[in-house]
């Protein structure tokens, strides 16, 4: 099997990242992760792709700039797909109509609901009793694509946005790889 090639763009602490690394390392995933994008300098999730030997670049730059050298690295790279995991930046129409239906992101709330930050405390506030997490493409609007995957979470009486961020991403690890599975048609 000839796996396609990806970016991770991360801004943060990166737990997906290392997740969606981890499942790669199987001969069946159909990606490798081929380099690590982060926008923030001081972006924790950057020990992950040191620790698993992926070249990653740090581009603390503005967007123009940003989206200029990824752009160069991605074609030089054969980069297929982009997986957003906590980039906390809107990339411009133009960049992602060049990489159109090539750019998917992961999301805290069943979309389209809740879209946009401090997801889990709006759910709080809204006494939702399910939320969840969404892998969609992206397009030009925020947290709009198409679905991939959906994964659900029971919100209890007593969960905080803390432990509500805590379940939802425990979902979120198993929901990005099963969508890049699903995206390539893989069981
Ligand atoms: C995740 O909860 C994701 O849904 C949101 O940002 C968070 C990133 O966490 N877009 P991490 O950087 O993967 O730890």
């Amino acid at each position: 099997m000839v796996k396609k090639n990806a970016c991770i763009f991360i801004s943060g602490t990166g737990t997906n990242l290392k997740s969606i690394i981890r499942n790669s390392r199987d001969y069946n995933f159909p990606i490798n992760v081929n380099l690590v994008i982060s926008n923030k300098r001081n972006a924790t999730g950057i020990c992950f792709a040191k620790k698993f030997s992926i070249p990653h670049l740090i581009l603390d730059v503005n967007k123009k700039k940003f989206e200029i050298i990824a752009r160069k690295e991605l074609h030089k790279r054969k980069i297929n797909l982009i997986c957003l995991a906590g980039f906390m930046s809107i990339l411009s129409k133009n960049f992602i109509r060049n990489f159109n239906g090539q750019i998917i992101n992961i999301h805290p709330s069943l979309l389209p609901k809740y879209k946009g930050l401090n997801t889990f405390k709006r759910v709080l506030d809204a006494k939702e009793k399910i939320t969840g997490c969404t892998v969609h493409f992206v397009d030009e609007k925020l947290d709009n694509g198409r679905a991939i995957l959906k994964k659900r979470v029971w919100v209890k009486k007593n969960d905080n946005a803390k432990k509500l961020k805590q379940k939802v991403q425990t979902e979120e690890y198993k929901a990005y790889s099963e969508a890049i599975r699903k995206v390539y048609n893989f069981s």
